[in-house]
């Protein structure tokens, strides 16, 4: 394991954000190694968060990346607001919060005028319409979905984490200006796994995308790096 990073030029696209989903700091740290330019933007997420992911994102930090914390907050707003503030300190670029109105609203008045920006998370799609039922809401989460996107808006955040399905018709009624954050990536003839609502990233872009979060079409490759750049040379294609 490399204690410290050493700072790469960038030259990757910052459109395109690796999730570091690593059962260890050293693996990550290894891997963030490994991929050397080929990528600027690491999301940190809740396998890594309790075992070191503050301090790996200051170590990305210091070698010039930019970092996404995947907390998801949710919990009472004085709370929320606190939290935000201690995540600020740590530099990172963005961060998630369950999208409900209060939340959103208790994180933007935590980040103040840091550069940090909230992206809401609207239903999470292990959600469908039956398990919304059975937890007490009258709503289907295609509705959900777009009600929480304008909520989000009016809270004052910096945008959403949606699917590439989702972001084409989130574009359409709600139009450009925020941020859309969109995970289940998969490069045309590529393994799906677990994902079920997949888009190629040229898609995913071309629906209105603003960054793609990709795990395993990069960090499984043979080859991570070079699995990064024919990624980010597909998504040099389609300039938004
Ligand atoms: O390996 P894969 O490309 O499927 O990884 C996608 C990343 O995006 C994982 O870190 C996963 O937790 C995250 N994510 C997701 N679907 C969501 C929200 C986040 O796949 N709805």
């Amino acid at each position: 394991m490399t204690e410290n990073l050493t700072p790469t030029p960038t030259v990757a696209d910052p459109r395109l954000i690796l999730a570091l989903d690593q059962p260890t700091i050293a693996d990550a740290m290894a891997l963030v190694d490994r991929l050397g330019d080929s990528v600027s933007f690491y999301k940190i997420g809740l396998q890594l968060l309790p075992i070191g992911g503050m301090e790996l994102c200051a170590k990305l930090k210091a070698a010039g990346k930019q970092v996404f914390l995947d907390y998801k907050l949710h919990d009472i707003p004085a709370t929320v607001e606190k939290a935000t503030v201690s995540i600020c300190g740590a530099g990172a670029d963005l961060l998630t919060v369950h999208a409900e109105p209060a939340v959103m609203r208790a994180a933007a008045q935590g980040r103040a005028n840091s550069s940090l920006k909230i992206l809401g998370v609207t239903v999470m799609t292990c959600y469908d319409d039956a398990m919304l039922a059975e937890m007490g809401y009258a709503m289907k989460a295609r509705d959900l979905v777009f009600r929480r996107v304008e909520q989000s808006l009016e809270a004052g955040i910096d945008g959403v984490v949606a699917s590439a399905q989702e972001a084409a018709e989130i574009r359409e009624k709600f139009g450009d200006g925020f941020l859309i954050v969109t995970p289940g990536i998969r490069p045309a003839g590529s393994d799906a796994g677990d994902q079920k609502r997949i888009a190629t990233p040229a898609n995913a872009l071309a629906d209105g995308a603003t960054h793609l979060v990709v795990g395993r079409p990069i960090h499984a490759a043979e080859n991570p790096a070079a699995a990064a750049r024919a990624i980010a040379a597909e998504m040099a294609q389609v300039s938004r």
